[in-house]
């Protein structure tokens, strides 16, 4: 057995893990998703399911991480020897897999814009031009495969170089870099002309427009963003190291994903509709930050174009980064399993991850021009990625994690771990056991359900 790697500090292991955490899924999924589930309704019971079954779920990958030290599929063989166990880890390397492939055509239409940018391309444009130009530009024979293939490149040199070294240093300068910078959008964005019914949209809720579909996407959207339920947060964590506060790293994480998700919120509605695009991304096809946010550089820092163009280019370079820090814990699930299980060069597994990935994420580049017209359920093959991994995979991974962490691990080893062998106090332990045993398995097992038609809620 190799010698595994340490996050450096602290602060490292916390950064990395909202590295994995912050990305697309905040800045591109959630507007979409709010838009598509109507705003302040489907928000609320986003928040509802990032406290009762993301931060328990993610407590549990913690948890079963660090204690075990090894890949998500090891960890469960470590702890449950002989059990079918292990296929809940196999299950999220897989679906780690899969979801990599999508998330990088995404990534890659940021180096797209990040190099629009930097060409000034923007400026000059008006609200109308900016959805041609996404629309031309993603339904492209070439261009998109390009950078996908560039992006998972990307991702795979940051791999190889190992984990304190490379994830760790990337994020601890640019996580925060990213931050100020949206806040700083947020307050440009609130502020132009007709911006209030954006903010309507997202403050005041209409409950009327909530069905089961609704509730599926809120805990979905949940699930990818905070990059739970199939084992990368677990294995992150089994690089942290034995004084790491799991409850405390828990709720950092969750509070700094979702403030960023609700910032990006902020951004993209009061821009739309100060903009006239409409709120509902049917107005204006799914890509609401390739459209939304060049306008909003244009439009909020007209009277100083160079300040346009500052605002641009740093918003798609920490916007790739963000991506960046999320394609890299995707791929390390993968690798590292690879690599621990299979016994295979770290750099070899690497590049067994990359070319699948490569190979698969090609068809969803496409999805949008060549096979745009390729559909099942009316879905591309983009959107059936999407849709199954994050509503379906990541939840049963999710169901797993949280009935093997409350019903399975010993009581003991569980208290010894969340208490840093005693050292800490958890007066919430009692709860958080009790919701792992029962309300979290039996929500998401009641929400998929519903979801099939073979349960009413
Ligand atoms: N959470 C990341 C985002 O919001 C994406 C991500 C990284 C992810 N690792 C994951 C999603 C694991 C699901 C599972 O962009």
């Amino acid at each position: 057995m190799t010698h595994r790697e340490n996050f450096g500090s602290k602060l490292g292991a916390i950064l990395a893990a909202a590295g994995s955490a912050v990305g697309l899924g905040n800045i591109w999924r959630f507007p979409i998703e709010t838009g598509r589930n109507g705003g302040a309704a489907f928000i609320l019971i986003y928040l509802a399911c990032i406290i009762l079954l993301g931060m328990p779920i993610m407590m549990s990958e913690f948890l079963i991480g660090r204690h075990t030290q090894s890949n998500t599929a090891r960890a469960y063989q470590k702890l449950a020897p002989g059990t079918p166990w292990k296929w809940v880890g196999r299950l999220g390397v897989f679906t780690g897999f899969f979801i990599l492939s999508y998330y990088a055509v995404v990534a890659g239409w940021t180096i797209e814009y990040a190099i629009l940018a930097l060409g000034n391309q923007f400026s000059g444009q008006t609200a109308q031009d900016f959805p041609r130009i996404f629309t031309e530009f993603s339904s492209h024979p070439v261009k998109p495969v390009a950078w996908l293939i560039a992006f998972i490149l990307l991702t795979h040199f940051v791999v190889v170089r190992g984990v304190a070294r490379g994830i760790e240093r990337w994020s601890k300068v640019l996580m925060p870099m990213l931050f100020i910078i949206i806040a700083i959008l947020v307050v440009c964005s609130v502020s132009m002309p007709n911006a209030v019914s954006g903010i309507r949209f997202l403050l005041y809720p209409d409950f009327s427009k909530v069905d089961g579909n609704v509730v599926l996407n809120a805990m979905g959207q949940a699930f990818y963003s905070l990059s739970l339920g199939m084992g990368c947060l677990c294995t992150y964590a089994s690089y942290f190291n034995r004084k790491t506060n799991l409850m405390k790293t828990t709720a950092q994480v969750c509070v700094i994903d979702t403030l960023i998700a609700l910032m990006a919120g902020f951004i993209i509605f009061p821009a739309a509709a100060a903009a006239g695009y409409g709120l509902s991304p049917d107005d204006i096809g799914p890509s609401l930050i390739f459209i939304t946010l060049p306008n909003v550089f244009q439009q909020a820092f007209g009277g100083l174009p160079w300040l346009a163009y500052v605002f641009s280019v740093m918003f798609y370079l920490l916007l790739i980064v963000a991506a960046l820090t999320s394609t890299i814990s995707m791929h390390e699930v993968v690798t590292s399993y690879m690599a621990e299980e299979f016994n295979l060069p770290r750099r070899r597994a690497a590049l067994i991850e990359t070319s699948a990935s490569i190979l698969l994420g090609i068809f969803c580049a496409l999805s949008f021009g060549a096979l745009k017209d390729f559909k099942l359920f009316d879905k591309t093959i983009f959107d059936i990625f999407d849709w199954t991994a994050s509503n379906i995979c990541l939840p049963v991974g999710g169901m797993f994690i949280s009935i093997f962490a409350g019903w399975y691990i010993d009581r003991k080893l569980f208290r010894d771990e969340i208490t840093n062998g005693g050292t800490i106090r958890a007066p919430y332990f009692k709860a958080l056991v009790f919701i792992l045993r029962y309300i979290t398995p039996l929500a998401i097992l009641a929400i998929i359900l519903n979801q099939f038609g073979l349960f009413r809620l």
